[in-house]
């Protein structure tokens, strides 16, 4: 897989959902029709009074909502970081944020699947007055405004974790080539001489170019030390492949610093580690090093909660539930060759060890290159339902969770004897672009009915969901 492929992809999940096969093309650079830089400047005096400007008004909220994509090297098509690089884009700008395409989001909150009143943690979608104000900016034609007075707006600057404890680095660099994807696993020593509960991290990928996504994974008895070579590092798949391990925290591009919220924390007990699960992309024509880090925020005394991530998913407590394409009397995960919008469902139901409630605080979706959708609902028997999550355009090239915002609703509450029921949908047809990856993962020229597995060639229908405990 290429690169090209993958940033491509990664974009079209702005995209409302369209059965037939998107062709995988992008500007990358502004067609004439569409604005000359020369057409679109202000000579000096024609900006209508009160009009937005570039300096003023539209780079401070682009640099926000847009910048860590759209600059020199990041995975947006092109660059928005100065007035000169922006000014031909103004259409397409003023098109796409109109439109709702960008900043991409691919998470429905308003439709009959899924209507949810709480809203996210790091929502980039725009308030109206924000797409107002672009577009205004737009039809003055693009004024530029006094370079002098600018509102400082530091573009490609992410949200940093505040207060870190420590940044850590894998112990090497580790070189990138060739044309198939990696997974590795890098063991990442805590030296911890007592419990802390950690808080916060960032995850700060090496090189942009080949850094896929990272899972991060605690490892409490240290036993990667037993598998990581030399350098730190050994080979492994999605999973960490050791055991015990919990699932602590992830990246994927445009993704923020996971954080457990107020008052929680997921404890990492002294002489453990963690171990950084990376996921790379040669870009098939360059070898590429990578030196990812990672920042560590904990604290010392015990919170008020413990918070955890549950892998909800067949093997993990989920039941599988009845699916289109059964054919004996108990439930299959099949996805017949051919199909385009088969389900499967799973229902997990509140692990018995656990008495009392749990608050659900974020939710990931996890599926491989057949997934297209994913629905995840709280089921209360009689006292109805509560959707979690709708990323009804799902794209496995990007997978982050999604945490919700407290301060605009409570959390979901997961009762003992409710159910989390899961809700997957696969495209197992050439209507899906991610077929020919899919084929390939599996070492097939066409369709095959496919089963639950963790090879990125089976499928799975795992949603991620991050827990605060009694
Ligand atoms: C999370 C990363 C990300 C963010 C944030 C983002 N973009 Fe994009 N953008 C992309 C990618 C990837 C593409 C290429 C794929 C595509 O065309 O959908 C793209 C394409 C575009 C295009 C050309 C295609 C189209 O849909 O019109 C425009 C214009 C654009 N972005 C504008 C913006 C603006 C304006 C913002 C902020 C309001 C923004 N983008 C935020 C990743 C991002």
């Amino acid at each position: 897989m290429t690169r090209t492929f993958w940033i491509l992809s990664l974009g079209l999940l702005g995209c409302t959902p369209n059965p037939t096969p998107q062709p995988l093309t992008s500007p990358t650079s502004p067609t004439d029709e569409i604005i000359s830089p020369t057409g679109a400047s202000d000579p000096a005096g024609t900006t209508p009074p009160g009009a937005p400007t570039w300096h003023q008004d539209v780079a401070p909220l682009l640099a926000r909502r847009c910048g860590g994509c759209h600059y020199e090297g990041g995975i947006g098509p092109f660059s928005i970081a100065t007035y000169e690089e922006a000014l031909p884009w103004s259409i397409p700008i003023q098109d796409s944020v109109l439109s709702g395409r960008m900043p991409p989001f691919p998470v429905e909150t308003d439709s009959e699947a899924c209507s949810m009143e709480l809203g996210f943690l790091d929502d980039p979608r725009l308030a109206d007055e924000d797409k107002q104000l672009i577009s205004d900016w737009v039809e003055a034609g693009s004024p530029e405004g006094d370079p002098a007075t600018a509102v400082d707006a530091p573009m490609h600057a992410p949200r940093e974790l505040e207060d870190y404890d420590v940044e850590l680095p894998i112990q090497e660099d580790f070189l990138v080539d060739g044309d198939r994807d990696i997974y590795r696993c890098f063991r990442i020593p805590l030296s911890l001489q007592q419990d802390v509960w950690l808080t916060g991290m960032q995850i700060l990928p090496g090189n942009d170019a080949v850094v896929h996504h990272v899972l991060v994974w605690t490892d409490p008895d240290d036993s990667s030390a037993g598998q990581a070579g030399a350098d730190g590092s050994y080979g492994c798949s999605g999973f960490p492949d050791i055991f015990p391990t919990e699932l602590a925290g992830a990246w994927a591009p445009g993704g923020q610093p996971p954080e457990f919220p107020q008052g929680t924390g997921m404890p990492l007990s002294a002489g453990s580690s963690l171990v950084m699960n990376i996921h790379y992309h040669p870009t098939g024509t360059s070898t590429e090093r990578d030196r990812t880090r990672i920042r560590l925020r904990w604290d010392e005394q015990p919170p008020e909660h413990e918070a955890k991530f549950s892998l909800l998913d067949l093997p993990f407590g989920s039941m599988l539930q009845e699916g289109p394409a059964d054919e004996g009397w108990l439930p299959e995960f099949k996805i017949p060759a051919g199909a385009t919008a088969h389900t499967e469902t799973s229902e997990a139901f509140l692990p018995p060890l656990l008495n009392g409630d749990m608050q659900i605080f974020t939710v990931g979706p996890h599926m491989h290159y057949l997934g297209t959708e994913m629905l995840v609902t709280l089921d209360r028997g009689n006292q109805g339902e509560q959707c979690l999550l709708h990323t009804p355009d799902f794209r496995f090239d990007w997978q982050s969770a999604f945490a919700y915002d407290p301060s605009t609703g409570d959390l979901p509450l997961w009762r003992a004897g409710d159910n989390v029921r899961v809700q997957c949908t696969y495209n197992n047809s050439g209507t899906n672009p991610y077929l020919p990856l899919h084929l390939e993962a599996r070492g097939v020229d066409a369709p095959q009915d496919v089963g639950w597995g963790e090879e990125t060639g089976d499928e799975m229908c795992m949603a991620i969901v991050g827990l605060i405990l009694p």
